[in-house]
């Protein structure tokens, strides 16, 4: 178990959600987690955030005031503001109601030839800004096999990790490529080697890494919630498709303990 880590259960809805659909969506988790309040005088065991397309992040700020509901963004550009046509900066992101942006996720990596460099820039814009940078890690599977996993995963660190992150501008997220979307997830015993190595390599790099937050995603689903974040050094998930349904979303956070 976290020692005295509290969980985060991040969403990302990727590009999914137009107007109607996303409010409906941040409205429902906002309505359960009064109701659950209300029921039972506490909050859940865990943060909630939710990383919407950017077009919903000005309304779902509005439509999430006053619940415990984090906004984050997908992704940032590195520089404060110039001529970057269709980027946005960490600054605009802070400025539309957001604490938190993922920064490397793999379908960046991969869709967007983003390398370790480039991830490095936008965590510490994110920095600047003000942001928490969820910054994403994960071996593919032809890596895996290779039995590369755990050096690859050590290089994305040291190289997409800038100097000066701790506990409060930093969670990483540990991503296996393979696992995204793909209904496959790693073994526990794979998960909580991965995770321990990911504490050990950032002790050093960041202040207080005991502190860090460290998140498993990649297939994460209701039932197999309750299973991933018993694992030591998992403090809490980054949910692709089952954020996309309230009830799913809903029921992996209760899988926090
Ligand atoms: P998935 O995506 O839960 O749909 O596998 C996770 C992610 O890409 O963050």
């Amino acid at each position: 178990m976290a020692q005295g880590r509290r969980k985060l259960i991040a969403g990302n809805w990727k590009m999914n959600g137009l107007h109607q659909d996303g409010l409906d969506l941040a409205r429902e988790l906002s309505h359960r987690s009064v109701a659950a309040h209300r029921a039972s005088g506490q909050h859940l065991p865990c943060d909630l955030l939710i990383c919407p397309p950017a077009t919903l992040l000005i309304t779902l700020a509005e439509a999430l005031t006053g619940a415990a509901i984090l906004l984050g963004g997908q992704d940032c550009h590195a520089e404060v503001k110039g001529a970057h046509t269709g980027d946005l900066s960490a600054e605009m992101l802070r400025d539309a109601g957001c604490s938190h942006v993922i920064v490397g996720h793999s379908e960046r990596r991969i869709d967007h030839g983003e390398n370790d460099a480039i991830v490095h820039g936008k965590a510490a814009a994110a920095m600047r800004a003000g942001l928490v940078a969820v910054v994403c890690v994960g071996e593919s599977e032809a890596e895996r096999n290779a039995g590369r996993a755990l050096d690859v995963v050590a290089g994305q660190l040291a190289g997409s990790i800038p100097d000066g992150m701790g506990a409060g501008t930093l969670v990483v997220a540990y991503e296996p490529v393979w696992a995204i979307g793909t209904g496959k997830t790693p073994t526990v015993a794979d998960v909580a080697e991965m995770h321990a190595h990911i504490r050990n390599r950032l002790d050093g790099q960041v202040a207080a890494a005991e502190q860090l937050r460290i998140l498993y995603g990649g297939s994460v689903k209701p039932s197999n919630a309750v299973e991933l974040l018993a694992v030591d050094n998992v403090d809490g998930a980054l949910v692709g498709g089952a954020s996309l349904a309230a009830s799913d979303f809903w029921d992996i956070a209760r899988a926090c303990r």
